[in-house]
């Protein structure tokens, strides 16, 4: 099984879950950004799942993204906004074929997803939702990820390692 996690972070979370997920998935996954993640990465991937931090109540805007460049905020802690964003990255998806998957990285009290749109829009593509979108806590704006939160991650990435193996048998 080809499997890929593709992610937008800009402080690292949602990267870090993503190499959670697919150790979780096995050694047949490989976690990308959103510039690595190229068309050509992508071809026959049985698997994708998708990762974003959530941001303003949904998948980062490039309103957010751009308020985020200027540099106003977060002097001491400046996110990397050089990869693209997730909703650019799914302008370039083509139609393809497998299962999908959606997260997100987050505050435990926050209402809004990211993570359902992604699982959508890999749906939509073709990439049929195999497990429900889950969200992996932070502790605040920076992180870190929660205690605990990537054993989760793993573990959420094992599950749907074996989902997708339980459909194709
Ligand atoms: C501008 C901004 C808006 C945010 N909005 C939300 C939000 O609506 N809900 C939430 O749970 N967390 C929110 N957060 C916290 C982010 O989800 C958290 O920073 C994210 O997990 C970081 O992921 P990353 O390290 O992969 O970039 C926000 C953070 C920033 C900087």
């Amino acid at each position: 099984m080809k499997a890929i996690i593709v992610y937008e972070s800009m402080w690292g979370n949602t990267a870090a879950v993503a190499r959670a997920v697919a150790e979780g998935i096995g050694p047949e996954a490989m976690a990308l950004n959103t510039s690595e993640a190229t068309a050509e990465m992508i071809a026959d991937a049985d698997l994708i799942v998708g990762g974003s931090p959530l941001m303003g109540f949904m998948m980062p805007t490039q309103s957010t993204r751009d308020t985020l460049a200027s540099g106003k905020q977060h002097r001491d802690n400046p996110p990397d906004l050089s990869n693209p964003s997730m909703r650019s990255w799914f302008k370039t998806l083509s139609p393809g074929s497998g299962h999908g998957a959606g997260y997100e990285t987050g505050l435990g009290w926050s209402p809004g997803s990211a993570a359902k749109k992604i699982a959508r829009k890999l749906a939509s593509t073709g990439y049929e939702t195999v497990l429900d979108h889950e969200r992996f806590l932070v502790a605040g704006t920076y992180g870190p990820l929660n205690d605990g939160e990537i054993e989760r991650a793993k573990a959420w990435g094992a599950t749907i390692a074996e989902k997708v193996k339980r459909t194709t048998e």
